[in-house]
């Protein structure tokens, strides 16, 4: 499977880049073609609304001239994206955002008959690491993530919240092991 990972931390060596590098290691050893892209070194603008990208239906139709109109492209591209981020006030940061919003140019005519979307059928997953450790503290997020899909016309392939994170060096092997579980259940 080709499969493209975002890390929307800006913390290269924090936790959420830990969780997903387990998660990438595992994809790869399976014999995936992983491609990362380390969102906080990219020039990315939020979503302008202008709506311009509906006029182009059949390619990623956004006028912004930075670094997202070729992340969408690579996300065309791929079987499965995984989104990663840590969680910033029940959310994800604000790098993950800006590139989220930017995909509302790879649909059209959403609640229509004729709705389509440049990534229908692919496969989409979201990690999200936090400081709490509710169990449920990611759901914001994860139903924030479910509904972005709808528009998307993708496959939920799974989530994964690593809660009560400190540093990567406190984690201990559960960590690692349900890493390494959920890169199994997204590509099964
Ligand atoms: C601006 C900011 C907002 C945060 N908001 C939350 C939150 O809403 N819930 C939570 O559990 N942790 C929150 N945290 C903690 C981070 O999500 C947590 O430390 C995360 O694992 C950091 O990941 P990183 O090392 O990849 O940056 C927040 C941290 C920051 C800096």
């Amino acid at each position: 499977m080709k499969i493209l990972t975002l890390q929307g931390s800006a913390r290269k060596k924090g936790n959420t880049a830990t969780v997903l590098g387990w998660v990438e290691e595992e994809l790869i050893n399976q014999g995936h073609e992983v491609t990362s892209i380390y969102l906080h070194g990219k020039n990315l603008n939020g979503c302008m609304g202008c709506a311009k990208c509906k006029e182009v239906p059949d390619d990623v139709g956004c006028v912004q001239k930075d670094d997202v109109p070729e992340i969408l492209g690579r996300m065309v591209a791929a079987d499965l994206v995984v989104f990663a981020s840590p969680l910033y006030f029940w959310g994800v940061s604000a790098q993950l955002k800006a590139v989220i919003d930017r995909t509302y140019s790879l649909y059209t005519r959403y609640h229509e008959p004729d709705h389509a979307s440049l990534l229908e059928g692919r496969r989409q997953a979201l990690l999200v690491t936090g400081a709490g450790g509710w169990d449920n503290n990611a759901e914001a997020a994860f139903t924030a993530f479910g509904r972005m899909q709808n528009p998307h016309k993708t496959i939920h392939s799974g989530t994964l919240y690593t809660g009560k994170c400190t540093t990567p060096a406190d984690m201990d092997a559960s960590v690692r092991e349900q890493a390494v579980a959920f890169a199994r259940q997204i590509t099964a």
